[in-house]
């Protein structure tokens, strides 16, 4: 596990912060027609749920899986039903055509996206969205690896059905962010 990540996170998620947040992404809830009524969920690097606590009460029942065991706890406080678990998603694999849906937002490890490939059931949804090169001009600080290139995202994804995709600046409770976000289904 990586021991400087789960600290970072812990420390973060215990200290009243804007990672805090308790709505889900918008563009999952943008994503809701096309998510099914039923079946198994897995949000990838879910913080404190709310993404993983949109699906479950839309019906799905959902994995959630995080580094922090302070995100995990809080998660599951949150959202009884979850199944969460403490994972360090850096040396982890998945079953294959497993889930319904797979949600993967504001964690990047490219690593994880042939997985997602295999482990989505045919038909099944994957929603990505994080931060792309162009947060660099405000957050030159960011290390360029965690950061999207242009239609990068697409081009993982280019043989699947898209259902919805965005380049664009958020503001996200009331932070300036570069994103690209991708919804698409496996054939
Ligand atoms: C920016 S937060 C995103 C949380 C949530 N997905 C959201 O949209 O709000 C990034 C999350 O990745 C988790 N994380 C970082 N490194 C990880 C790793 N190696 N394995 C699993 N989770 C990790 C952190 O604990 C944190 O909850």
């Amino acid at each position: 596990m990586s021991i400087q990540d789960a600290v970072k996170w812990n420390y973060r998620y215990q200290t009243p912060h804007r990672s805090a947040r308790c709505t889900p992404r918008s563009f999952l809830i943008e994503q809701a027609a096309v998510l099914p009524l039923h079946g198994l969920a897995l949000d990838i690097a879910m913080g404190l749920g709310t993404n993983a606590a949109f699906l479950s009460a839309r019906g799905l029942r959902v994995i959630g899986l995080d580094i922090s065991e302070v995100a995990v706890r809080t998660a599951k406080a949150r959202c009884p039903q979850l199944q969460a678990a403490v994972v360090d998603l850096s040396h982890f694999t998945l079953p294959p055509a497993t889930f319904d849906v797979i949600v993967n937002f504001y964690f990047l490890d490219r690593r994880l996206w042939p997985l997602y490939r295999r482990a989505l059931k045919p038909g099944g949804v994957l929603i990505i969205e994080t931060l792309t090169r162009a947060m660099l001009a405000v957050r030159p600080e960011i290390d360029p690896i965690y950061l999207l290139e242009p239609g990068e995202l697409r081009a993982a994804f280019e043989d699947w059905r898209v259902v919805a995709q965005r380049e664009t600046w958020l503001d996200d409770e009331g932070w300036q962010r570069a994103v690209a976000g991708l919804a698409v289904q496996r054939p």
